[in-house]
C-alpha cells in the first residue's frame, strides 16, 4: 500500500474516504473543525441527530458529495494502542465503502508526528488478508490502496519521509511473518524456511548459514535430528547476522522455535489440538520477520538470528518416550514426552548462541499450552535469568501494544525436571507450572548468558479477529524486539 504524510487541513484533503478521529465530547471538534463550512455543518448536524458519542471505535458517516467521510470515536483515550484501534476501524470502514483512496485526518496538534507510527501500524495490519487460497474473486475483500496521513501540523519533511519508510518496512515484516505462520505446513516445511532465510539474507545484505542433513550431525544439532527422526522431512538449523553499518553498540542473540507441524510425534496429539499446529513455526516466523526488517530499522545493535526448524511427526523412525538427547554442551535430556519437542529444538540453538557470548539472548516460542492457561490467548509470558532484560521487553511491550506478562523461574521447580537416567527431563513431574518447568529446561542451555524466553503459544495466532489482527498468524514480537534493539543503539 502507498502511505504519504501531507500538511493540509481536512478540508484540503482528496480521498474515496476521508476518516477523522474524534475524542469523546468533542465530536465536531478536532479536525472536523478544518472542515469547509458546509461539510462542517453537515457533520456537526449529523453529530446532533444521531446523538453521536465517541466512545472508543464508534463510528458515524456522514456522506459528502466531495466524498465519504467518517468520524471514528477515540474515547478519552490518547495512548499509542488506541491510535492503533482508531486506524484499524478506519480500515474496516474503508474496505466497507470499497473506498481505495483512504486519508486519515488526526488534527492539528503539537506532538502529531508522534501518531505517525500508530495510525500506519493499525491500518496497515488491519488491511492484512491472507487469501492466497480463495478462488472466488467475491471472496477477496480488497484492501484500500492508499492512505493518506494529513494534518496542518504534521511535518513532512525529508526525516518525516524516512521514518515513514521504516515504519511501513516494520508492519510489511509483520505480514510477512503473518504470511509464513498462516501458510500451510506442506508447503513450509524446514527447507522451505531455509530457503526463505536465504532469500532474505540475499535481499537485505545479511549473512545467512543453513545446516541439514550430515552437518546437524557434524555439528552434534541433536535436539533437532531426534524430533525430525519421525519426519520425512530433514530439519534444519537456521543462522542470520544483522551487521550494522557503524559501530557496535550491542551483540543480541534471539532464537525462535520452528516447528512446521506439531503433531506431538508418538505422545500423538487428540484431532481438535492439532488444528492449528502449523502455527509451531510462528518464533521462527518473528525471528524472520525481525531480520527482514533489521536493515530498513538499522540499529546499531549487532543481531544473530538462530532459527530451530523441524517437523514433529511419529513416522517409523520416530524418537520414542525414554531416549535419551546428548547436546552439544554436554548436558543429556530424556524425552518423555515427544509432544514437548520445542524445547528439544531449541537448546540446539540455545547451546549456539550461548558460545557465541552475545550481550543477551531472547527466544520465542510457541512453548506450552499451560502458558495459555496461565494468561489466556492475547497475553505472552515471559521469563529470564536477568530482571533488567525482562523488565525491558514487558516495558516495550507496553508500548508496542503486544502484551507480555512476567512469569517466574521458581528455583524449586528444578526438582521437577529431574531424570532418573539422565540430567534432566523434557516434561515436569507434576502437570503444574508448565511454563516454568519448560523454561527451566531452556536455562541449562544458555551458560551464563543474560537470557529471557517469549512464551507466544496464545498471542501468536488469533482465533478469532482483533482490531488491528485478523484471525490466523498474528506477526506477535517483532514490533516490541525493533522497539527494543532501538533502544539498545
Ligand atoms: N506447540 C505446543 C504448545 C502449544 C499449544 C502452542 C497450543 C500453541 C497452542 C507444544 O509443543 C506442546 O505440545 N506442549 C505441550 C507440552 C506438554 C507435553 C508438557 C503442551 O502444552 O501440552
Ligand atoms: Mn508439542
Ligand atoms: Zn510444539
Amino acid at each position: 500500500m502507498n502511505v504519504k504524510l501531507a500538511a493540509d487541513k481536512a478540508g484540503r484533503v482528496k480521498a474515496d474516504l476521508i476518516v477523522i478521529p474524534v475524542a469523546k465530547g468533542k465530536e465536531s471538534e478536532g479536525a472536523v473543525s478544518e472542515l469547509h463550512q458546509a461539510l462542517r455543518k453537515a457533520v456537526a448536524a449529523r453529530v446532533k441527530k444521531t446523538a453521536f458519542k465517541a466512545e472508543p471505535g464508534k463510528l458515524l458517516s456522514v456522506q459528502a458529495s466531495s466524498g465519504d467521510l467518517v468520524l471514528v470515536g477515540m474515547g478519552d483515550a490518547d495512548t499509542p494502542e488506541a491510535w492503533r484501534r482508531a486506524a484499524a476501524k478506519a480500515c474496516a470502514a474503508a474496505k466497507n465503502v470499497r473506498a481505495k483512496a483512504v486519508a486519515i485526518c488526526p488534527g492539528a496538534a503539537e506532538d502529531v508526528d508522534a501518531l505517525v507510527a500508530p495510525l500506519v501500524e493499525g491500518f496497515l495490519l488491519a488491511a492484512y488478508a491472507f487469501d492466497k487460497y480463495k478462488s472466488k474473486k467475491k471472496d477477496r475483500v480488497p484492501a484500500p490502496r492508499s492512505l493518506l496521513l494529513s494534518s496542518p501540523s504534521l511535518s513532512v519533511d525529508a526525516d518525516a519521509r524516512a521514518a515513514l519508510k521504516r515504519i511501513v518496512s516494520r508492519c510489511q515484516a509483520v505480514c510477512f511473518s503473518r504470511d509464513l505462520v498462516n501458510e500451510m505446513s506442506a508447503v513450509k516445511t524446514p527447507s522451505f524456511l531455509a530457503q526463505t532465510a536465504e532469500e532474505i539474507a540475499e535481499a537485505g545484505g545479511l549473512s545467512c548459514e543453513v545446516w541439514q542433513g550430515e552437518r546437524l550431525r557434524e555439528e552434534r544439532m541433536n535436539g533437532i535430528l531426534a524430533v525430525s527422526a519421525g519426519s520425512r522431512e530433514s530439519g534444519a538449523l537456521i543462522k542470520l547476522v544483522y551487521t550494522p553499518q557503524g559501530k557496535v553498540s550491542k551483540r543480541v542473540a534471539v532464537v525462535g522455535k520452528g516447528i512446521t507441524f506439531d503433531s506431538g510425534g508418538l505422545s500423538l496429539k487428540p484431532a481438535g489440538s492439532m488444528m492449528t499446529m502449523k502455527l509451531d513455526m510462528s518464533g521462527a516466523a518473528a525471528v524472520l520477520g525481525l531480520m527482514k526488517a533489521l536493515p530498513s530499522a538499522a540499529p546499531s545493535v549487532e543481531v544473530t538470528g538462530y532459527i530451530a526448524a523441524a517437523e514433529n511427526m511419529p513416522g517409523g523412525r520416530a524418537q520414542k518416550p525414554g531416549d535419551i538427547i546428548t547436546y552439544r554442551n554436554g548436558t543429556t535430556a530424556e524425552v518423555l514426552n515427544t509432544d514437548a519437542e520445542g524445547r528439544l529444538v531449541l537448546a540446539d540453538a540455545l547451546c549456539l548462541a550461548a558460545e557465541d557470548k552475545p550481550d543477551c539472548i531472547i527466544d520465542l516460542a510457541t512453548l506450552t499450552g499451560a502458558c495459555m492457561v496461565a494468561l489466556g490467548s492475547r497475553v505472552a509470558g515471559v521469563l529470564g535469568n536477568e530482571q533488567d532484560l525482562v523488565d525491558a521487553l514487558i516495558e516495550h511491550s507496553r508500548q508496542t501494544g503486544e502484551s507480555m506478562w512476567q512469569l517466574p523461574l521458581v528455583e524449586d521447580y528444578v526438582e521437577d525436571i529431574r531424570s532418573g537416567v539422565a540430567d534432566i527431563k523434557n516434561i515436569g513431574s507434576n502437570g503444574y507450572g508448565g511454563t516454568i518447568t519448560a523454561a527451566l529446561f531452556l536455562r541449562s542451555f544458555v551458560g551464563k548468558c543474560n537470557w529471557a524466553h517469549i512464551d507466544i503459544a496464545g498471542p501468536a495466532f488469533a482465533e478469532k479477529d482483533q482490531p488491528y489482527t485478523p484471525k490466523g498468524g498474528s506477526g506477535f514480537g517483532i514490533r516490541t524486539l525493533l522497539s527494543y534493539l532501538a533502544a539498545l543503539s
